[in-house]
């Protein structure tokens, strides 16, 4: 994707002592990073405060990292906000959780626009409580047109419920004779999931320090690189974005095969 130079070398002044733009290859970059944005409630415990108050302060880093990868000119970001686990949460935090997409999405549609994000999300947001899809709604009919950067929000997201879901669309489309069963492949797998015609995710980004994928993605993280940090997702930052990039970029990748 086009990048624009000016500014990202703006955005990543004033670097930390341990990593800077100049550390990262630009001609190497994942096409498709995805985010699993772990950690607000013990950063917000951590600080005496609620647990929502850790779920604002993330919605800041999520805000920073949209911009950081509309400035390295990635193709694709994705970002785990709300799995079809997470209804378990005391009913008062889902509460404000929709609370907190609906507005948020709102007043960042302008920024959307300007940095021509295109939204689209992965997961059942039919089953939503009414403003909150209906803002989602929105969202995906006014970016549509967007060309830029795709912002995939995964909301109601399970990856097995994912999956069972394409084995429906695949299963109906053979009994209505639309296709064989010898047809049903890989790739026609892939296009019956929420995330048809991205690429797969190259680098997968976890915070808070856990090794688990917690039913994220399960199918299009096949191949993918994990960067595990322990920072808390409300502390995560372009320059942790920029140490996740360094660590991929220093991995070899041989998809099954050897080394070239
Ligand atoms: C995980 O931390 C975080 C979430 C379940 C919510 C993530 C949502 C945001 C950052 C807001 C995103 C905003 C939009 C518009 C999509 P946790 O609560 O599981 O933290 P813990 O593991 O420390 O309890």
């Amino acid at each position: 994707m086009l990048r624009d130079e000016q500014k990202l070398i703006e955005y990543f002044a004033d670097a930390p002592d341990d990593i800077s733009l100049s550390d990262v290859n630009l001609d190497n970059l994942p096409s498709h990073i995805s985010v699993i944005m772990d950690g607000n409630g013990r950063w917000a415990t951590r600080q005496g405060k609620e647990r929502g108050e850790g779920h604002i302060a993330g919605i800041s880093s999520l805000r920073e990292i949209i911009t950081a990868c509309v400035r390295l000119g990635i193709d694709v970001l994705s970002a785990y906000a709300f799995s079809t686990e997470n209804w378990k949460r005391p009913q008062h935090e889902v509460d404000l959780l929709m609370h907190l997409f609906a507005t948020t999405l709102l007043k960042e549609l302008p920024l959307f626009h300007q940095e021509n994000v295109k939204l689209v999300f992965l997961g059942d947001i039919e089953a939503l409580p009414e403003k909150t899809r209906e803002v989602f709604e929105q969202g995906l009919a006014e970016t549509a047109g967007n060309t830029g950067m795709v912002l995939a929000l995964a909301v109601n997201y399970g990856a097995r419920a994912e999956l069972a879901r394409a084995a429906r669309t695949l299963a109906v489309r053979v009994a209505r004779g639309d296709i064989n069963i010898e047809d049903i492949n890989e790739n026609a797998v892939a296009a019956s999931l929420y995330t048809a015609g991205l690429p797969d995710p190259e680098l997968l980004i976890r915070t808070s320090g856990e090794l688990r994928l917690s039913n994220y993605l399960l199918w299009q993280l096949a191949y993918s690189e994990f960067y595990v940090t322990d920072t808390l997702w409300p502390d995560f930052d372009r320059w942790e974005l920029l140490r996740g990039i360094k660590a991929f970029q220093g991995r070899e990748r041989r998809f099954g095969g050897v080394k070239a």
